[in-house]
């Protein structure tokens, strides 16, 4: 039965040209400076998301999960006061710091730490702001992540994060090898896994690509660093931890395709907003979520 459904995966994905999307960023993982630079560029997209409170101007920042660092150093360029980039992968902080030196023309504003978001070293209420773009979705102990980030975090200050859900269309990160959108909704995760190998011996993406953006599938039992967390989990999560939402945006698929001029696209764009709030039906058509999180004061705190 297994074998049956890798031979189907594999014949459905024939079927699935790469779209543009997906060759960008396949491209863009061929050398270190190609993907800090796609890291950037898609900072103009993610901006557009949080509107108002993209503003990083005189404050101290905390990158999380920073990557290779394209991000952090455009952050700091926004005008921060300060900004701090944390990752799990030396390797990663690494290029982040190189990345600092070569572009930025003030690079003792960026700092660097080696640490899991779960457990982070910094005092209580170090940063005024905190963003993470396309992190939370690998983060294993989510919960004690955004414990760490609201006690890091200032009062009156800021958590901007956006992320894939779970169930989004490229949910289960397997662009490079599989190209049509939610393989993991009809497919187990050994028939991704074996069909995803089976790509590789064929194609040595790995190759061509830097060592951070390589997976070995043929050694793996489940999706490699992903905590699966859904629209859902993640708002039971906040309230759990009582963050406080000031705005929560879920952009459906094609939401930047259907922004531009077209036939029927604001219609189509209408529809799939209404779709991507539509409880269940939001799981799979949001594609990225943007979260705008303060600090509610904890009772004790308001009563001294
Ligand atoms: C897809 S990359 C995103 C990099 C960067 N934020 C960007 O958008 O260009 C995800 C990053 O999160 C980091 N990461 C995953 N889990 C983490 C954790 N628990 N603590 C810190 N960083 C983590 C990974 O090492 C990786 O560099």
């Amino acid at each position: 039965m297994s074998a049956l459904a890798v031979e189907l995966l594999l014949a459905i994905n024939r079927l699935f040209p790469v779209s543009p999307n997906l060759r960008e960023i396949d491209q863009a993982k061929g050398s270190v400076a190609d993907y800090q630079e796609w890291e950037r560029q898609e900072l103009l997209r993610v901006a557009q998301s949080f509107g108002p409170y993209w503003d990083f101007a005189g404050k101290d920042v905390l990158d999380l999960g920073c990557g290779l660092g394209g991000k952090t150093v455009a952050y700091a360029q926004l005008g921060a006061a300060s900004v701090t980039g944390l990752d799990l992968r030396s390797q990663s902080l690494r290029a982040a710091s190189e990345e600092n030196s070569r572009h930025n023309p003030t690079p003792s504003t960026v700092g660097f730490c080696l640490s899991d978001a779960a457990k982070m070293s910094f005092a209580d209420e170090s940063f005024d702001l905190i963003v993470s773009v396309n992190v939370l979705e690998h983060v294993e102990d989510l919960y004690f992540a955004l414990a760490e980030c609201k006690r890091v975090l200032r009062p009156g200050g800021l958590m901007l994060f956006h992320f894939p859900p779970f169930y989004s269309p490229w949910g289960a990160h397997l662009e490079g090898w599989i190209n049509f959108p939610w393989p993991h909704v009809f497919f187990a995760d050994r028939t991704l896994l074996q069909a995803a190998h089976r790509i590789e011996l064929r194609q040595r993406r790995n190759t061509a690509y830097i060592p951070t953006a390589q997976v070995r599938w043929g050694e793996l039992t489940h999706l490699p660093e992903l905590n699966r967390v859904t629209t859902q989990q993640f708002e039971h999560l906040l309230s759990a931890l009582g963050i406080q939402v000031l705005d929560q945006k879920m952009l459906p698929l094609g939401y930047h395709y259907f922004a531009q001029p077209g036939p029927f696209h604001l219609q189509i764009l209408s529809l799939l907003r209404c779709l991507a709030w539509t409880p269940l039906v939001r799981e799979v058509v949001t594609t990225k979520m943007s979260w705008v999180l303060g600090k509610v004061a904890d009772v004790n705190d308001e009563q001294q």
